[in-house]
């Protein structure tokens, strides 16, 4: 039953049809249904133009929705203006410092070396994945105040705090040590942040801080100091 009806329906109406679609303005019958595809080429030329996605509107582009540097007033979450001001520009310096340890752990996951390996080597990346939690946490606390979050590694490499970590593969007491001291350049800016959060009333950012900074990274410099002591592997000294 159905081949009969498939062999019908495109001879004899069809090719006589597709000559006269193509000629009048085929864009309307063409772009509703796709049918143009079937009815001759030149319907389906312009039917492929109508689906054609519209690139490269980045060129030219309009005004961005908001500047890098500005503070809505958007949600009504109860502060003020400075108060948001203050935290945005707090936060959006915690982030960059935190997506470049974030970004550390990972570089010294994949290039770490000697007998420690395999346990550094999971470490390492546990710490990445609970650095990353933090980095989402942040930069939506920032979007919740009004602000606008920083996000591209060109930009976090101008607002990091932490010092440039060379691309050479490093030894692991070198590479631990350059963790512990993005993890303290963090903290400390942590315990001056969560007081002015604390001051201006900002509960929510000093909450995020404290909660969640400070108890993480604290917790990931004692995993982490503790494989620079020296202590002897098979003979008590
Ligand atoms: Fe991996």
């Amino acid at each position: 039953m159905a081949s009969p009806a498939k062999t019908a329906a495109p001879k004899g109406p069809a090719t006589k049809k597709a000559a006269p679609a193509a000629k009048k303005p085929a864009a309307a019958s063409a772009s509703s249904n796709g049918k143009g595809a079937n009815t001759g080429k030149g319907a389906g030329s312009n039917a492929a133009v109508d689906i054609q996605p519209r690139l490269n509107q980045q060129q030219n582009a309009p005004s961005p929705t908001q500047r890098y540097g500005t503070v809505s007033q958007r949600l009504p979450i109860g502060l003020s203006e400075p108060t948001r001001r203050e935290s945005v520009t707090m936060l959006n310096q915690l982030l960059a410092d935190t997506i470049t340890l974030r970004d550390m752990y990972k570089k010294h996951h994949w290039q770490v070396v000697g007998p420690t390996f395999y346990q550094l080597h999971l470490l390492f990346d546990k710490h990445y994945e609970e650095q990353s939690v933090l980095v989402d946490a942040i930069a939506e606390r920032i979007q919740i105040l009004g602000g606008v979050a920083v996000a591209m590694a060109h930009d976090v490499a101008e607002l990091s705090s932490i010092p440039r970590v060379p691309r050479d593969r490093e030894e692991a007491p070198v590479q631990v040590s350059r963790l512990l001291d993005g993890h303290q350049r963090i903290l400390k800016n942590c315990h001056d942040y969560a007081s002015k959060a604390d001051d201006s009333g900002d509960d929510g950012t000093n909450d995020l801080i404290v909660s969640q900074l400070v108890r993480t990274n604290e917790m990931q410099v004692w995993f982490v100091a503790e494989h620079v002591v020296d202590s002897p592997l098979t003979q008590a000294e």
